[in-house]
C-alpha cells in the first residue's frame, strides 16, 4: 500500500516527523512517497500543488497531510491554500469527518468539502466591489447528508443539519434536501439548526450532538470550535473522503506559525489524523485502535505544552512509540 506523504509548513514537518516514526513501527510494509506541498512547493516549483506531486496523490492509497500556510505568503497572488482547495476538488473529498471526543462529548462534525463560498465564483466589479459567492448544487447537499446519515447508524443514530436557512437561498435549498433525505431514514433522528445557534449550543451543551453536518464555510468555523470544547486544535484530526479513490488525512489546524520550530507543537491531532487514515483510508482497523491507544497514553504521560504540560513534540512522540512497543 502507497501513501502519499505532505509534510507542509512550520509547524507541518514537526508534526508529520512523529507520524512517520509512529507508522515504521505499525505498518513497515506501507511504503511512504513524500512530495513537496504548500509554501514549500511554491518556493521550489512556483506553485502550492506542483503536477508531480497531484498525480501521486491520484495514483496512492491514502494522502497524509500536514497543514500548509506562512506569513511570508499572507500577501501573495499565489499562497499555500490554494493548493489545498485544488487537491481536495481535484480527488472530490466532499466528505470531511472532523470527531470530537471528550468526557461526555462525542460528536463528528460532517462538513462539505468541496463546494460552497471556497469554489463559487470571486473577484471584483469595475466600481471596486469585491464579492465571493456561495454555490451549491442540490445533488451536492443530497450525497453529504447522505453521508451523515450512514455516519451516523454506527453512532447514537442522530443527525443535526446546520443551515442559515433563514437568510441564504443556499441554505434554503439545503434544507429542503435534507428533509428530503431525513424522511427517507425513519430510523435516525433529525433535526435543523440554524447556524449561529449552533455555534452557541456547540459551547454550551456540546454533549447533545451526535452527527452535525455543514456546509463547507459553517463547518470549518464549527470544526475549530468543536475542537476546542473537546482539549483543543492540538487534538483534532480528520479524514476527507470521496466516494472512491484516495482519500486525504490531516488535521484540522493550521501550520501554527506562531509555535513553529521550537519543537512543542502537539502531534496529536496529526496522530489521530493517521489512525483515521489506517482505518477509513487502509482498511487496518487494528493498527487504526493501537494507535489511537498509543496517543491517548501519551496525552496522560507526556502532555504538551497547549495542554498544560511540558512535553517537547518529541517527546510525545517517544510516549507514544513505548506505547506501541510491547
Ligand atoms: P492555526 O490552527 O495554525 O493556529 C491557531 C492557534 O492554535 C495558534 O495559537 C497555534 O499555535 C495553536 N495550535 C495549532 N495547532 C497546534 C498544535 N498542533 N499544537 C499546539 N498548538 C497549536 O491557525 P492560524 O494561526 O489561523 O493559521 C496559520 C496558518 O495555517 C494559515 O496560513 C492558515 O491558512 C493555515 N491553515 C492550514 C490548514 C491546513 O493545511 N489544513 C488548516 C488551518 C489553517
Ligand atoms: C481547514 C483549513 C483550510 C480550510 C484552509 C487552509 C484552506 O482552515 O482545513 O480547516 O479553510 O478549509
Ligand atoms: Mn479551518
Amino acid at each position: 500500500m502507497k501513501v502519499v506523504c505532505l509534510p507542509g509548513d512550520c509547524i507541518g514537518p514537526e508534526v508529520m516527523a512523529e507520524a512517520r516514526r509512529a507508522l515504521l513501527v505499525l505498518a513497515p510494509d506501507l511504503e511512504i512517497d513524500e512530495r513537496p506541498f504548500g509554501g514549500e512547493a511554491i518556493r521550489q516549483h512556483g506553485e502550492p500543488l506542483p503536477a508531480d506531486t497531484l498525480e501521486a496523490c491520484r495514483e496512492a492509497d491514502a494522502i497524509l497531510k500536514a497543514p500548509i500556510g506562512h506569513p511570508d505568503f499572507d500577501a501573495a497572488d499565489v499562497r499555500p491554500e490554494q493548493g489545498v482547495m485544488r487537491l481536495r476538488a481535484e480527488l472530490d473529498v466532499y466528505a470531511n469527518l472532523r470527531p470530537a471526543r471528550q468526557d461526555g462529548i462525542d460528536l463528528l462534525l460532517l462538513r462539505e468539502l468541496v463546494g460552497g463560498i471556497y469554489y463559487g465564483a470571486r473577484g471584483v466589479r469595475d466600481d471596486g466591489t469585491v464579492f465571493d459567492t456561495c454555490e451549491y448544487h442540490p445533488s451536492q447537499v443530497e450525497r453529504i447528508v447522505r453521508r451523515a446519515f450512514e455516519l451516523s447508524r454506527s453512532r447514537r443514530r442522530h443527525v443535526t443539519s446546520v443551515d442559515k436557512a433563514n437568510v441564504l437561498e443556499t441554505s434554503r435549498m439545503w434544507r429542503r434536501v435534507a428533509a428530503e433525505v431525513a424522511a427517507e431514514n425513519p430510523d435516525v433522528e433529525f433535526e435543523h439548526m440554524l447556524a449561529d445557534n449552533a455555534a452557541m449550543q456547540l459551547v454550551q451543551a456540546p454533549e447533545r450532538f451526535d452527527v452535525l453536518v455543514t456546509d463547507n464555510m459553517f463547518g470549518d468555523i464549527l470544526s475549530d470550535e468543536a475542537a476546542a470544547v473537546t482539549g483543543g486544535l492540538g487534538l483534532a484530526g480528520s479524514a476527507s473522503l470521496g466516494d472512491s479513490g484516495p482519500g486525504i488525512f490531516e488535521p484540522v489546524h493550521g501550520s501554527a506559525p506562531d509555535i513553529a520550530g521550537q519543537g512543542i507543537a502537539n502531534p496529536a491531532a496529526m496522530l489521530r489524523s493517521t489512525a483515521l487514515m489506517l482505518a477509513f483510508g487502509l482498511g487496518r482497523q487494528d493498527e487504526a485502535r493501537l494507535l489511537e491507544h498509543a496517543v491517548d497514553r501519551a496525552l496522560a504521560e507526556a502532555p504538551t505544552p497547549d495542554l498544560g504540560g511540558s512535553a517537547t513534540t518529541r517527546q510525545f512522540g517517544d510516549e507514544v512509540l513505548a506505547a506501541l512497543s510491547p
